[in-house]
């Protein structure tokens, strides 16, 4: 199976995606998109449950921390993990099969209202980045 990484060094050992190349945008390029896109309205409450929820390990605008990948990568469009991936993720936890982070713990506290607000916050972006 292919493992991803962000990092480079590690990365050219076991996989050729990296996430610059994966994404075409760079994680600053991508923050700094988003701080300048105009957030459609409706969307405004899922980037706040992200940030509570979800900003720790997945980063600002999703871009990955040292805690957990990009959800901005094309390893998570759609046609790859469709939505009932992401809801499955913070309700139940995820087996580390792609990365080298580790598992993510099930989010203590999260609705299912709450993570389909999160869901079209990460796919607005991921369209923001031209992933899908
Ligand atoms: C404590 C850290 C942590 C938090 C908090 C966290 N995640 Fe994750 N998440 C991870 C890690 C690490 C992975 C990668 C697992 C792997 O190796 O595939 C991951 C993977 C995922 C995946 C991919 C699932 C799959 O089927 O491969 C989704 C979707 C996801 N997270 C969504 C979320 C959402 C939405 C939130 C907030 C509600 C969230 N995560 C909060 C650490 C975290």
């Amino acid at each position: 199976m292919c493992v991803l990484t962000t990092a480079a060094a590690v990365g050219a050992v076991g996989c050729k995606e990296e996430r610059p190349a994966s994404v075409g945008i760079s994680p600053e390029a991508m923050v700094a998109l988003e701080a300048d896109a105009v957030l459609p309205d409706s969307l405004s409450a899922g980037r706040a449950h992200f940030e509570r929820f979800c900003h720790e390990c997945h980063g600002k605008a999703a871009t990955g921390s040292e805690k957990g990948p990009p959800l901005v990568h094309r390893v998570y469009r759609p046609g790859h993990h469709a939505d009932p991936a992401f809801f499955l993720a913070p309700l139940q936890g995820v087996r580390a099969h792609h990365w080298r982070f580790g598992d993510m713990p099930a989010v203590e506290g999260i609705t299912r209202d709450q993570v389909a607000a999160i869901v079209a916050y990460v796919r607005w972006l991921q369209r923001q980045a031209g992933i899908f």
